[in-house]
């Protein structure tokens, strides 16, 4: 039986940020990991079935599509032709190399992978349960749970990963469906939705509430719609999927308004289930400690700490937002904490990303959130077609929208919809967490011709000066 000051169960994200970091801070540390769809492999959702290969095919995909309909309008007459099976492989390969560069950090900073199945057995034990059939059992003055999330389920509509699969399954279909139904227009469904539109599917996206990807700021929500509407995508809000049958070639859904009303049959190929995900806590031994999660599964923590002593939780077994780098923010507090230092979270600093084509990023709080708080607040915003960049680069689709107290002129929510905004919105959270006011960015030289002047022009509109548009 081996001693550690920390065990961590769950190599993902939150799991594999909180095992190095405790091996930075010179804390005896083992990470718990049984791998990802019976891969021993660590890093995961994100990094096997998540984040990691959705972003390789979202680039594949798009690069596809700009050939086989954009580069024509930039003088470069290609007919490309899909090669799914590469495509798949190059997917792979650089998943291979991210879950092996965790690998490498674990080996840098001294952490000891015990692989298989970790359970809580009792205060301070944690029993492993490897893929030869033994078990071990191991102590630890602190036992860290990063188990993550699993896709919802859905009544009626049972997942077979061929005909009805979940986000694993939709990134790996063998060959591109003719029609696609995805049940749920959150991030997972636009994502691998806007995949497989791309790659030649007929995409159509069932939604339960009246407008796409709730906690969006609306007017965001509305442009980024129209956006995949005009691409092609088929939206119908406010239906319920009641039931699925799979048939011999293609799987027929019951759907009904929300509202009431006569049920409809659609019929697809391949049905993508992304109606959220929920917490992963099966088998965890959570009841040898005294801990009940709650009706949804979170695990309740003050601080990261739960109700059991010495126990702690982290990432998408707690509340908040289910992304990689909030689980990842809570690794580094969490540790630091358990190390004797003043761990830290801004949870009001926590981006959002869609990796679709306009890309969709924000931080902070929308228009909705703060009428609803009764914050006074001014906006400021500035359209990409009025960027050079974009629109050089045809890409002029979007906006950034900056929303500021009335009264300070402390930046309160950015919200972008355009050109690689995944990669700007990083500005403003630094801002953010510096408490910039609008005006410190709408002052701050931007070089050009960049987008990112987009982001200093919706600044400056704040105070009604933006001189681009
Ligand atoms: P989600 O919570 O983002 O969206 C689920 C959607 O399904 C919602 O719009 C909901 O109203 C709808 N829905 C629920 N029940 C339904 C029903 N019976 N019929 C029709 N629609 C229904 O969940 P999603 O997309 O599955 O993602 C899960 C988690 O993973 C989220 O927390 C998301 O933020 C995270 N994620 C983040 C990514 C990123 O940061 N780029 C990428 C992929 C996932």
């Amino acid at each position: 039986m081996a001693q550690y000051d920390v065990i961590i169960i769950g190599g993902g994200p939150g799991g594999y940020n909180a095992a190095i970091r405790a091996g930075q801070l010179g804390l005896k540390v083992a990470c718990v990991d049984k791998g990802v769809n019976g891969g021993a492999t660590l890093g995961g959702t994100c990094l096997n079935v998540g984040c990691m290969p959705s972003k390789a095919l979202l680039h594949a995909s798009e690069m596809y599509d700009a050939a086989a309909n954009h580069f024509g309008e930039l003088g470069i007459d290609v007919k490309p032709s899909l090669n799914l099976t590469q495509m798949m492989a190059q997917k792979a390969t650089s998943v291979g190399q991210l879950t092996k560069g965790v690998e490498f950090l674990f080996k840098k900073n001294k952490v000891d992978w015990l692989k298989g199945s970790g359970r809580i057995a009792g205060p301070g034990k944690v029993e492993v349960a490897g893929p030869d059939g033994k078990s071990e059992t191991h102590e630890a003055k602190n036992i860290v749970i990063a188990t993550g999330s699993e896709p919802s389920p859905l009544a009626g509509v049972e997942v077979d990963q061929v005909r009805i699969v979940d986000s694993t399954g939709a990134l790996s279909l063998p060959k591109v469906p003719k029609s696609l139904v995805v049940i749920g227009a959150g991030i997972i469904g636009l994502e691998l939705g806007s995949v497989w539109r791309r790659l030649g599917a007929q995409v159509t996206v069932v939604e339960f509430l009246d407008r796409i990807t709730p906690g969006m700021d609306t007017e965001t929500a509305k442009t980024f719609q129209r956006a995949l509407t005009k691409q092609g995508m088929v939206f119908k809000l406010s239906s319920k999927v009641t039931g699925a049958k799979i048939g011999k070639s293609d799987v027929s859904l019951t759907v009904e308004p929300v509202a009431g009303g006569a049920a409809e049959t659609l019929t697809a190929d391949v049905v993508l289930l992304a109606v959220g995900r929920r917490p992963y806590t099966d088998g965890l031994g959570l009841e040898s400690v005294g801990i009940t999660p709650d009706k949804r599964g979170i695990i309740e923590t003050d601080h990261w700490k739960t109700s059991a002593p010495g126990v702690w939780a982290i990432g998408d077994v707690t509340h908040g937002p289910m992304l990689a780098h909030k689980g990842e923010e809570e690794a580094v507090a969490c540790i630091e904490t358990i190390a004797g230092k003043a761990g830290h979270v801004n949870y009001g600093v926590i981006p959002s990303v869609v990796y679709t084509s306009p890309e969709v990023a924000w931080v902070g709080q929308t228009e909705e959130e703060l009428k609803a708080a009764g914050r006074a607040y001014k906006a400021g915003k500035f359209p990409f077609t009025a960027n050079s960049r974009a629109k050089i680069n045809h890409e002029t689709e979007g906006f950034v929208k900056v929303l500021a107290d009335a009264a300070t002129d402390e930046v309160l929510g950015v919200h972008m919809i355009g050109p690689q905004v995944s990669e700007m919105i990083g500005e403003y959270c630094v801002a953010m967490e510096f408490k910039a006011a609008s005006e410190d960015v709408a002052r701050t030289c931007h070089p050009h011709p960049t987008r990112s002047e987009a982001l200093r022009q919706a600044a400056m509109g704040v105070e009604g000066w933006t001189m681009q548009a």
